[in-house]
């Protein structure tokens, strides 16, 4: 059986291979053309389940010690190409803390490590594609691609679909912040509709009273409103 192939992504919806302002694309982007596949083949792919990757819904505390910081939590629906609900995708999910430091090695920000704050998690989404974790508002951090360079504040999210084809690295932002008008990775994504599609947006009803403030970032994978890639397909 022949599989459809996905329609290209169109023009502008996706950061290029390289570029110019964003330092760290020159050393990756390929300086070969592309190898083709056998067509039909980025529909398939591997299927994973909570039973081989625990969930870790909630961020915001490690061995029951709360997280510094903003308590947010964040909420959305992944759809494909055809406005149909992806369920049991894999989402996973990694930031800094509240003061804009990872809890990595290599991660030499001038800025204090929360020990109750690892900032990775994973969920998957139920059959109607929704999805749902707890976490704190990352931090903005300095990140040396220019002179006083800062990111702005955002959660990386990867998320494992239906497919190959519908794989996803990408980062959510928060609105109104304004190191986005700066930022050389947001701005990597040429038409200014599907760059908005990285921003999550403040939701009031997904706000739990005196607990944690509720913001949505709804995610398609592949189709004409498909949520660009952090760095080119
Ligand atoms: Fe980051």
């Amino acid at each position: 059986m022949t599989l459809p192939a996905y329609r290209p992504f169109p023009p502008g919806s996706q950061p290029p291979h390289a570029v110019a302002s964003y330092g760290s694309t020159a050393l990756r982007a390929p300086r070969q053309p592309p190898v083709a596949i056998e067509p039909g083949i980025e529909r398939l792919g591997p299927v994973f389940s909570p039973a081989q990757f625990p969930v870790a819904s909630d961020l915001s505390r490690e061995a029951g010690r709360e997280a510094l910081g903003e308590r947010i939590i964040v909420a959305g629906r992944v759809t494909d190409e055809e406005d149909r609900p992806v369920a049991d995708a894999m989402i996973e999910l990694w930031q800094a803390n509240a003061a804009g430091r990872y809890h990595h090695e290599r991660d030499t920000h001038d800025a204090p490590l929360d020990p109750n704050f690892r900032g990775a998690g994973r969920v998957f989404t139920d059959g109607d594609g929704r999805y749902r974790f707890v976490t704190i508002k990352p931090g903005a951090y300095p990140w040396r691609n220019h002179a006083n360079a800062w990111r702005p504040n955002h959660i990386h999210f990867s998320l494992f679909g239906a497919s190959w084809g519908a794989r996803l690295v990408t980062q959510m932002y928060f609105p109104g912040d304004p190191l986005l008008a700066i930022d050389p990775i947001y701005q990597a994504v040429p038409d200014p509709a599907a760059r908005a599609r990285l921003v999550a947006s403040f939701d009031l009803e997904l706000t739990q009273p005196e607990w944690a403030l509720g913001y949505r970032f709804d995610v398609v994978l592949r189709g004409l409103h498909a949520t660009p890639m952090e760095v080119a397909p």
